[in-house]
């Protein structure tokens, strides 16, 4: 039986809000190159998104971690599925997520980056569920939404690998 999902954010609210990140993103970082690093599968989205509208030259690079299973609660456990292909010596990163939740996989990843010695590393992410945050040290310097403690899709994030492709954000009801 389909699910049934309840919009939270509609594609208008995202892409705007996107509109106001890019720009702010480009005026930090004016005079610079970034190094955009997309947190896989589900950054990518956001990632296509914010990259089309940075006004500053953009390279990418792409990463994939396992932190949960197929379910919806975070095994803890942090895994790298696919490394970078670029060095980070000496560029400006810029991590990019769909969301953040208990932080482990963020605390876990900036630690393994910063040793990579770029000139610098923050994080932008498109959704943040501070209320669920166990890794409090995670710094987010770009978010473009707080959202309640609810398990949400589309846009990226998916339920057992579905509903990545819709274009808005939404709360899959039980
Ligand atoms: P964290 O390590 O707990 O911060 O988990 C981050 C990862 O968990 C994200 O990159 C998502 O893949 C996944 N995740 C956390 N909350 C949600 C949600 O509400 N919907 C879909 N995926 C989620
Ligand atoms: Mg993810």
């Amino acid at each position: 039986m389909a699910d049934k999902i309840r919009v939270l954010l509609t594609e208008e609210e995202v892409n705007a809000r996107i509109n106001e990140i890019a720009h702010e993103i480009s005026r930090d970082y004016e005079g610079k190159s970034l190094h955009l690093i997309c947190i896989l599968k589900g950054g990518v989205f956001f990632t296509c998104e914010l990259a089309k509208r940075l006004t500053v030259p953009v390279s990418l690079d792409f990463m994939s971690v396992s932190s949960y299973g197929s379910g919806t609660v975070s095994s803890g456990v942090v895994k790298i599925i696919k490394d970078l292909d670029e060095p980070l010596e000496g560029k400006e990163v810029l991590i990019v997520e769909d969301i953040i939740d208990s932080g482990r996989t963020l605390a876990y990843l900036m630690e393994i980056l910063k040793q990579r010695n770029p000139k610098s590393i923050q994080l932008c992410t498109l959704l943040d569920k501070p209320e669920r945050r166990v890794k409090k040290q995670v710094q987010v310097t770009y978010t473009c939404f707080t959202i309640p403690d609810e398990f949400v899709v589309g846009y990226g994030l998916d339920y057992d690998q579905k509903y990545r492709n819709l274009p808005y954000i939404g709360v899959v009801e039980q």
